[in-house]
């Protein structure tokens, strides 16, 4: 099946595309939209933007001219807004911004231990979910220990978590621990923001399959099971990322990428990071 058609089926049944055109920094929203088309045009169904990228509303531009029914879109709950009032506030403005009836999908942008609202939002999320606002809800850069409180004080399973994964992040721990949770582990940054292009075992790898730095990361991600979101704000690689159907690894390559874990964070950590 083409990379583009290839989806996932969440713990509540939504089907989640494998691979989507991420928009963090891809701004002014005259831009985000020209390149949302872009990528729609290219091939690509899912979208994944958030409130903190200031380009909902670039985005909707793009989706509503595309078509809406064929495309699957994320949003996301930014920091300040944690809490029962500031959610409900937050996801209308998101609404608004896209200029959608109807959500794919809303995550808990990040944790916020420190402040500790994260369960009261995500109860918020179950009820938007509940009043058919939104079809399937999730968190973003959520830790075990966060996935436990949920668990412990709501019965509401998130459908995914989306999580900074790439070979130099490779998150084995993390990614099982979901798995038993039922919880899709979803990719941002799968290219760790283009430090894996000059990796010399990544170029080695291009080389000897014929594909890109790009197109081979991106294959080893989604044939470990892992959605993943590239983002970059030029066409041709737009479309680059997408051509994935004739890059195909052989167990050799498989495990030379496997060896270039080493625990790098291209992003804030989940622990501390209040935006
Ligand atoms: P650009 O926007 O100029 O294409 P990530 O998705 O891991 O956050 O990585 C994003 C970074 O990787 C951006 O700097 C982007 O730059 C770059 N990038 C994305 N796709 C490619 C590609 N196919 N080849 C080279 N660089 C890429």
């Amino acid at each position: 099946m083409p990379v583009n058609d290839l989806t996932t089926t969440l713990n509540d049944g939504v089907e989640l595309p494998m691979i989507g055109y991420g928009v963090w920094q891809i701004l002014p929203e005259t831009v985000t939209t020209t390149r949302v088309l872009d990528a729609l045009s290219a091939g690509y169904r899912l979208v994944d933007t958030a409130a903190a990228y200031g380009n909902e509303r670039g985005v909707g531009d793009a989706v509503r001219d595309f078509g809406r029914d064929n495309v699957f879109v994320t949003s996301k709950l930014w920091n300040p807004h944690h809490g029962r009032d500031a959610t409900l506030r937050a996801f209308d403005a998101t609404m608004d911004a896209l200029g959608f009836d109807v959500l794919d999908l809303y995550l808990v942008h990040w944790p916020m231990p420190g402040v500790d609202l994260y369960v009261e939002t995500w109860r918020t999320l179950v009820e938007l979910r509940n009043s058919g606002r939104v079809r399937s809800i999730g968190v973003s850069n959520f830790h075990p220990e966060h996935l436990d409180r949920l668990a412990a004080e709501t019965d509401t399973v998130p459908s995914v978590n989306q999580i900074e994964i790439h070979p130099f992040l490779q998150q084995r721990e993390l990614r099982d621990d979901l798995q038993h949770r039922g919880i899709f582990a979803q990719a941002w940054s799968p290219l760790g923001a283009g430090a894996l292009l000059s990796d010399p075992e990544v170029g080695r790898t291009a080389a000897e399959v014929g594909a890109s730095p790009a197109q081979v990361v991106l294959r080893w991600l989604l044939d470990e099971g892992v959605g993943v979101l590239p983002r970059s704000g030029n066409p041709a690689r737009i479309v680059e990322n997408l051509r994935l159907d004739e890059v195909r690894l052989d167990p050799v390559h498989a495990v030379a990428l496997r060896g270039l874990d080493r625990g790098l964070r291209t992003g804030p950590h989940p622990d501390t990071f209040t935006g």
